[in-house]
């Protein structure tokens, strides 16, 4: 096992990352302020890999609740995060009560808006289950929900007491959501660290068989890069933007095409080749480094091409996002491979013709 601290002052977690740890309660335990926890885990996982978690705190002597909601995407909203405030209040869990999120990004961020809402807080901890919620969503805080007209703009900071990533649930995981997750994965050499990204040029295939030391690596760094992002900028007034390089492409594709159709990291990996593409226009990355870009993220499964939404559809979705200043479009780009920058100085004609250029 591997073990990384978020540091946050009084508010800092750990992140444990290893084989076997949804078997080792001892991890838990510590981090409960009461005997009592509810998990919050979806119609896939809950079949899964609930029973286990539930069995070994049960055999600490902990009393344990469950939510099991629907899968998807196109549920991280109102309806299904009420569901879990019913549950919460029908069983009356407490403020000292722990919620703990069992499953991908999804479950983890409606469960930590979940926690951050219910009686104005309650503690709560991270189980991620998906390559992408082991590498970035899991950590950080940042927690939420979409709207019909833009990804995640319901939310709040909530930062969790633990991370608990335990690389065996990888096993079960589909190729396509593994794919997904090495999106974010490569997003952290792009945006930080050129090494890292030739070290996943010359392991992909291992990652793709799940290597064990391979994914480990791979979530160790992304982990490593994501904490020192989040403790140097915790709630987004600077450097942590960078952690967004393709969102905002990305998110207009997830909202554009209805929720669940393209998944997160799909989007965001075409979303970083438009990105890589402007940077280019801008004089910032060579030609060679857009493809090479484009070669790592193919490699992955990813797609390199994003969907033609039309200009004006374009704009409109990416209005919503959570950059936009005094109305101004901002976006994250790349200095160089490795080293990235947030600009609002994108000519409108450099964006509309990468935008519009058949790719
Ligand atoms: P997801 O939560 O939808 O999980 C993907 C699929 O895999 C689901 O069907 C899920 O049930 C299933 N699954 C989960 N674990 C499994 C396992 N071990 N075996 C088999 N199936 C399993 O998607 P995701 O990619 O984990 O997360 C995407 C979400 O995360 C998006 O909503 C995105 O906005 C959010 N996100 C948040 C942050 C953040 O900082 N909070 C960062 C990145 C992404
Ligand atoms: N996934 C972007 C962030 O956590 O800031």
């Amino acid at each position: 096992m591997q073990t990384l601290t978020v540091d946050l002052g009084d508010r800092s977690y750990p992140i444990h990352i290893g084989a076997g740890l949804l078997g080792r309660p001892e991890l838990i335990l510590p981090h409960l302020a009461q005997k009592r926890v509810v998990v919050v885990t979806n119609t896939t996982v809950g079949p899964l890999y609930l029973a286990r978690l539930s069995g070994v705190l049960e055999a600490g002597g902990i009393a344990v609740e469950n939510v099991v909601l629907p899968d998807g995407e196109a549920y991280k909203n109102w309806e299904t995060l009420n569901l879990i405030f019913d549950a919460l209040l029908i069983r009356r869990a407490e403020r000292r009560t722990t919620l703990i999120a069992l499953g991908g990004g999804v479950i983890g961020d409606m469960t930590g808006f979940a926690a951050a809402c219910y009686q104005r807080g309650m503690p709560f901890i991270q189980i991620p289950t998906t390559l992408l919620s082991q590498v970035d969503s899991s950590v950080g805080g940042k927690t939420g929900i979409n709207h019909p007209l833009g990804k995640n703009m319901i939310g709040a900071f909530y930062q969790p007491k633990l991370v608990l990533a335990d690389t065996d649930t990888l096993k079960t995981l589909p190729a396509r959501e593994l794919s997904a997750g090495l999106a974010e994965v490569i997003k952290y050499g792009l945006i930080w660290d050129a090494e890292f990204l030739g070290w996943l040029e010359a392991n992909m295939d291992k990652l793709h068989a799940l290597d064990p030391a391979a994914i480990s690596h791979a979530i160790h760094r992304s982990c490593e890069i994501k904490a020192q992002v989040v403790a140097q900028d915790e709630r987004e007034g600077g450097i942590r933007a960078i952690l967004n390089l393709g969102h905002t492409f990305g998110h207009a594709i997830e909202t554009g095409m209805g929720y669940g159709n393209w998944l997160h990291g799909e989007a965001v990996a075409a979303g970083m080749v438009l990105a890589a593409q402007v940077s280019q226009h801008l004089g910032w990355l060579a030609e060679a480094d857009v493809v090479r870009t484009r070669a790592l993220i193919r490699a992955a499964g990813l797609p390199d091409t994003a969907p033609d939404l039309g200009l004006d559809t374009w704009l409109d979705y990416m209005g919503h996002d959570k950059k936009v200043e005094g109305g101004k479009l901002r976006f994250v780009l790349l200095k160089k491979l490795g080293e990235a920058v947030v600009t609002g100085d994108v000519p409108a004609e450099v964006l509309a013709g990468v935008l519009t250029a058949p790719h």
